[in-house]
C-alpha cells in the first residue's frame, strides 16, 4: 500500500471581525458569559451574498501553492461541509468548476464538525491503492445563516470559514505520512443536532421559515458530555493501534468548539496545554472548517514543523466523530 502524506495547507478565514459585544446588544448574554462558558471572544461571518465556494477557493488556491501543484495535477477533491452554495450540485463540482480541476473527481462529504477528519480518511483509502495521486481535501463551513439569532444559546458559538490541504504519495523518510485514522457515528443521536427544514422532510417553505425550522438546533449539555467521550475514545484507539502513547504527540488540534471541551479532552488523553493548538477564541466554531484552519496557521506561524507528530480530533452533528494521526 501506497503512503499518503499532507503536501500543503491553505485556509481562508471571512474579513468581518463580530465581537461578543455585538451579541450583548441583541440577546440577553454578556462577553464574561461567552468567554467563560466557550473561550470564544470573536468569529468571522461572511457578507451577505458569500457562499462556501469564495471561501474554499482561496483556501485551495493556497494549499495548491503550498504544495507546488496545479489544479490540473489533481484527480481528486472531496469537500467536507454540510453548508455547500447550493442544494446541488455539490460543493465538489462547484469548487472544481472555479478551480478549473478539470482532471479531478469532485464530491462532498456531509459529517458536520468531523467532515475535514472524513475528508482526510476518504482520500488516504483512495491513494492508498494507488488509483488516486493528487488529492485536494477541503473543510468549510458557512454556519452563520444557518443561526438563529434570538437563540442566545447556539448564535454566539459559530463562525465561517475554509481550510484545505492537498496529499500525494510520501516520497520516503523525509516526507509526512497519515499514521491512521478513525470515523465513526452513531445516528441514534441525530436529534442533539440537526437543521429541521429545507431537506426532502420538511422542504422550504413560508410555514417552514415562520417556524424557524431553517435554523440549527441543537441540546448543547448531551452535546458537551458525547463530545468527550466520543473524542477521547477515538484518539485512544488511534494511539493504541499505532503503538503511539500521549506523550510522543507534539501537537493536538481538538475540534475547537469549546475551550472547556477541548482542555478536559486533553487532560483525558494526558497531553499537556502548550502542545494544544487553540483558535476558538477568534474564530468560534467553524465546524468543518476548524481543524485545517488552526492546522494551516500552526504550520504558517512555524508552530508545527516538518516531521511533528499531529493527532487531530472531531465531533458534531450525527453525532459522527473521529480522530487522525499524522506525521506532518
Ligand atoms: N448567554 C447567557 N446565558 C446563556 C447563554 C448565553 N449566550 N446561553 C445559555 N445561557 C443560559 C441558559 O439559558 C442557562 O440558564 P438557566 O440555568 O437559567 O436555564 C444557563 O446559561 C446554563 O446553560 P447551559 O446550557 O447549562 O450552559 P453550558 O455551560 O452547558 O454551556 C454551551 C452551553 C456553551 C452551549 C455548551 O453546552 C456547549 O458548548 N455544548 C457543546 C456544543 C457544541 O460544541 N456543539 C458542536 C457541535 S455543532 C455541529 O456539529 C455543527
Amino acid at each position: 500500500m501506497k503512503k499518503v502524506a499532507i503536501k500543503g495547507t491553505g485556509s481562508c478565514a471571512p474579513e468581518r471581525v463580530v465581537p461578543n459585544s455585538y451579541f450583548e446588544k441583541i440577546i440577553d448574554t454578556s462577553d464574561e458569559w461567552i468567554t467563560t462558558r466557550t473561550g470564544i471572544k470573536e468569529r468571522r461571518i461572511v457578507e451577505k451574498g458569500q457562499a462556501l465556494s469564495d471561501l474554499a477557493i482561496p483556501a485551495s488556491e493556497s494549499a495548491l501553492k503550498a504544495a507546488g501543484i496545479s489544479p490540473e495535477e489533481l484527480d481528486l477533491i472531496v469537500i467536507g461541509t454540510s453548508t455547500a452554495d447550493m442544494l446541488s450540485p455539490s460543493a465538489g463540482c462547484i469548487i472544481q468548476h472555479r478551480l478549473g480541476a478539470k482532471n479531478a473527481v469532485a464530491f462532498d462529504i456531509n459529517a458536520a464538525c468531523p467532515g475535514f477528519i472524513y475528508g482526510l480518511a476518504v482520500a488516504q483509502k483512495f491513494m492508498q491503492d494507488g488509483s488516486y495521486s493528487k488529492a485536494l481535501v477541503v473543510g468549510g463551513e458557512i454556519v452563520s445563516n444557518r443561526l438563529d439569532y434570538k437563540d442566545r444559546s447556539t448564535c454566539i458559538l459559530f463562525g465561517d470559514g475554509a481550510g484545505a490541504v492537498i496529499l500525494g504519495h510520501s516520497n520516503g523518510k523525509d516526507d509526512g505520512e497519515i499514521l491512521a485514522t478513525d470515523i465513526q457515528s452513531d445516528g441514534d443521536l441525530w436529534q442533539l443536532i440537526h437543521v429541521p427544514a429545507g431537506g426532502s422532510r420538511r422542504p422550504p417553505s413560508h410555514e417552514a421559515l415562520q417556524e424557524g425550522l431553517q435554523y440549527l438546533k441543537m441540546q448543547g449539555n448531551d452535546v458537551f458530555k458525547h463530545a468527550i467521550r466520543t473524542m477521547v475514545g477515538s484518539a485512544n484507539k488511534i494511539m493504541a493501534q499505532q503503538g503511539i502513547t500521549s506523550d510522543e504527540i507534539d501537537w493536538f488540534i481538538p475540534h475547537q468548539a469549546n475551550i472547556r471541551i477541548m482542555e478536559v479532552v486533553a487532560e483525558r488523553l494526558g497531553i499537556p496545554s502548550e502542545k494544544v493548538i487553540v483558535t476558538v477564541h477568534k474564530y468560534g466554531n467553524t465546524s468543518a472548517a476548524s481543524i485545517p484552519v488552526a492546522f494551516d496557521e500552526a504550520v504558517r506561524s512555524g508552530q508545527i514543523r516538518k516531521g511533528d507528530l499531529v493527532l487531530v480530533n472531531s465531533f458534531g452533528a450525527g453525532l459522527t466523530w473521529g480522530a487522525a494521526l499524522f506525521r506532518y
